[in-house]
């Protein structure tokens, strides 16, 4: 079923890993996707893929002329901008103590100031154009646990959670609904790498109840979801997917890989 026929939708990181599988779901039900993300080659291919439904536009979300000049372009290009999805974001694993300032600022411009800019920007088109609209933040499991060695990503999203329910409560009253997803351990380009080490992957496992990382093309489904009507009345909240590892702990990256 079509249940987001003739909405224009933007998705931040949509070239890879869950922004792409969001992409993906959003146009099979029915939308419109101004992909966006930095990595111009990637883009390009997952628009083509994609259809004459997607557009790909390299924005970076850090910076906020960017991000304006994309939620503008959605709107012009499909009429109306219903869905967004601010899903950019990435962490830095070292030591507390070893992490430099500027690696700090790299994660919170990008993961927590990229949703900023994404919900204001959002915000600011929807109610321009006087039709609410639906804004979905990819938060994390860290959002809610610490992780050894994950500060930085952390902190940011804890930011994020913050800045779904502070939406939440600013924009509700004017019809824009302001949610967030929480991923537990999903298999993309950004954790393959971790999860190649046979080590890393026993540790991850061990917390998840389930065995098994979740599939990108979940965490979409729960977006389109969201983003539907039948969503109508979840606002503020942020939906962990994780197979159940926040009961557990978060492996301890740090100091629990035995390096043989
Ligand atoms: N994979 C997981 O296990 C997992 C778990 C929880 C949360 N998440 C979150 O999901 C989101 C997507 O992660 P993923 O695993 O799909 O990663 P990924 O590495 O597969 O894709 C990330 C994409 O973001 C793009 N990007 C990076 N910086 C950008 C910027 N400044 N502006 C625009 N695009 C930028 C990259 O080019 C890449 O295409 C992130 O916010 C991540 O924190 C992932």
């Amino acid at each position: 079923m079509e249940v987001l026929k003739d909405k224009g939708a933007v998705v931040t990181a949509a070239a890879s890993g869950i922004g792409k599988a969001i992409a993906t779901a959003f146009i099979e039900a029915g939308a419109s996707v101004l992909l966006c993300d930095i990595n111009a080659k990637a883009l390009d291919a997952a628009a083509g893929e994609l259809g004459e439904r997607a557009i790909g536009r390299v924005t970076d979300v850090s910076d906020e002329s960017q991000v304006e000049a994309a939620m503008r372009a959605a709107r012009e290009a499909f009429g109306s901008l219903d869905v967004v999805v601010n899903c950019a974001g990435f962490g830095a694993i070292m030591p507390l103590t070893e992490l430099p300032g500027e690696k700090w600022r790299a994660v919170q411009a990008v993961t927590l100031g990229g949703v900023f800019y994404g919900v204001k920007h959002a915000a600011r088109q929807m109610l321009e154009q006087g039709r609410p609209g639906v804004i979905i933040n990819i938060s994390s499991v860290n959002g809610q646990q610490a992780g050894e060695g994950q500060v930085a990503y952390c902190a940011a999203k804890a930011g994020v959670d913050q800045i779904t329910r502070c939406g939440a409560l600013e924009l509700g009253a004017r019809g824009i609904r302001v949610v967030g997803i929480a991923p537990g351990l999903v298999e993309t380009p950004l954790t393959r790498k971790e999860l190649e080490d046979p080590a890393t992957r026993e540790l991850f496992m061990g917390v998840i109840p389930m065995g098994r990382a979740v599939e990108a093309r979940e965490i979409a489904a729960a977006a389109v979801f969201l983003a539907s009507d039948e969503a109508r009345s979840i606002n503020g909240h942020t939906v962990v997917i994780d197979g159940g590892s926040l009961t557990r702990g978060y492996p301890a990256l740090l100091t629990g890989v035995k390096k043989s």
